[in-house]
């Protein structure tokens, strides 16, 4: 049984040789430090999001509004944190959310295949986004066993998506999140006033480049980047109930509609034949609406009725995830703290995050008394306002 809390004795156990941790503990911290260490324009990409960002603000806040029993004379000295996904066995209940722009937040610009190798350290599954520096093989080939996801924004062109989902699948990925709330730019401030786009035309499009059905149309002498840049919505395009019966027969891997927010899509996308709904708001990056992804999780699970529910948006704890786990979550998502991490202390720096992570839910676990994932219930949370 993977025991997360150890990861606290490797830290304390540095302080005996007289050093300290390397990468930072408190997320505050490694906020700052990742501001310092991306260039403006990354880490406003990145830390920013649409509107006034009230959404991506309340998304975080929102969990200090639940707090968790802590129940006596239970002393689980072992916890369980692993949970069952699509029939496979994972050791923690946390996954890497697809991070479109990942690769140029590492310092090499290949920051998916940095972000594959700390999955494969920690065991914590990486969606690889269809934004990536290098070609969803590339990563699966990093991957190895570990399991892993991709993320798709499905082009216009059914040839092309068709052809991205059967690449995901033939390169091991366990599974297909489509992003249901990106099919066009949400209103973002911080980019828009220095009409930064940085995605365009860095490193994030070699999945569209190497694709061959991308390929087989550009003509002798054509620069892939650049046709994909003038051709293609870099996120895909406008993908509704046809186009999901349309993709739902396109691949055997399980589908999950990532951004499903509202019980009503919950219920449509299970007669569609989604095997999971992953509840986000895109971490308040793509409508200021208020909402945040938390206050929908009770009742999309509640439409699920069983059916695996991914979240994410605004966790930035072990206690934020324990939270999410006890409404019901079936695996919890991060986001913006790995990027940060991937900035500041590359492969090293986001398996130090991810372990911290997962060590201090496992310790709340431990002083809290819920031996496993199964303990966490809604009924070991109090609504405190
Ligand atoms: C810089 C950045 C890029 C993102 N790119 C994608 C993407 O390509 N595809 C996608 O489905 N979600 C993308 N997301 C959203 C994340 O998957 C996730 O929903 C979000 O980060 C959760 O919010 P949080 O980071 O505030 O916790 C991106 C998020 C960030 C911060």
């Amino acid at each position: 049984m993977a025991t997360f809390a150890e990861y606290q004795n490797e830290l304390y156990a540095q302080g005996l040789t007289g050093h300290q941790p390397q990468y930072p503990v408190r997320f505050a911290d490694l906020e700052e430090k990742a501001s310092a260490a991306m260039t403006p324009k990354v880490w406003e990409y990145v830390a920013g999001g649409a509107g006034d960002e009230h959404t991506q603000r309340a998304n975080c806040e929102v969990f200090k509004r639940w707090g968790l029993y802590p129940r006596m004379l239970v002393a689980p000295t072992e916890r369980d944190m692993s949970i069952e996904l699509f029939g496979v066995k994972l050791p923690s209940p946390v996954f890497m959310a697809p991070i479109g722009v990942i690769g140029v937040c590492a310092q090499d610009g290949h920051g998916d295949l940095a972000c594959a190798r700390a999955s494969v350290r920690t065991g914590v599954p990486f969606f690889e986004g269809t934004l990536s520096a290098d070609p969803l093989e590339d990563v699966a080939a990093v991957l190895g066993d570990t399991p892993g996801y991709f993320q798709l924004y499905t082009p216009p062109d059914r040839d092309m998506a068709a052809s991205l989902v059967h690449r995901a699948e033939a390169a091991g990925f366990q599974g297909i999140a489509v992003t249901l709330d990106t099919w066009v730019t949400g209103w973002r401030p911080r980019d828009l006033r220095g009409s930064n786009y940085p995605q365009v035309p860095s490193g994030c499009l070699s999945n569209y480049t190497s694709d061959p059905v991308f390929r087989r149309k550009l003509q002798p002498g054509e620069d892939a980047t650049e046709v994909a840049v003038r051709t293609l919505p870099i996120f895909g395009g406008p993908f509704r109930w046809d186009d999901l019966d349309w993709l739902r027969p396109q691949t055997e891997l399980p589908l999950m509609l990532k951004g499903i927010c509202h019980p009503d899509d919950v219920r449509r996308a299970k007669d569609h034949g989604a095997d999971a709904i992953y509840c986000s708001n895109h971490g308040g990056r793509q409508a200021n609406g208020g909402l945040t992804a938390l206050e929908c999780l009770p009742d999309v699970l509640d439409a699920a009725d069983g059916l695996p529910v991914l979240f994410d948006s605004g966790v930035r704890s072990g206690a934020d995830i324990i939270k999410a786990l006890a409404l019901g979550a079936t695996a919890v998502g991060i986001g913006r703290p790995y990027a940060y991490a991937l900035a500041v202390g590359g492969v090293d720096g986001v398996v130090h995050v991810l372990r911290s992570l997962l060590a201090e839910a496992d310790l709340i676990m431990a002083v809290d008394g819920y031996p496993t994932r199964k303990d966490l219930t809604p009924e070991a949370l109090r609504f405190v306002g």
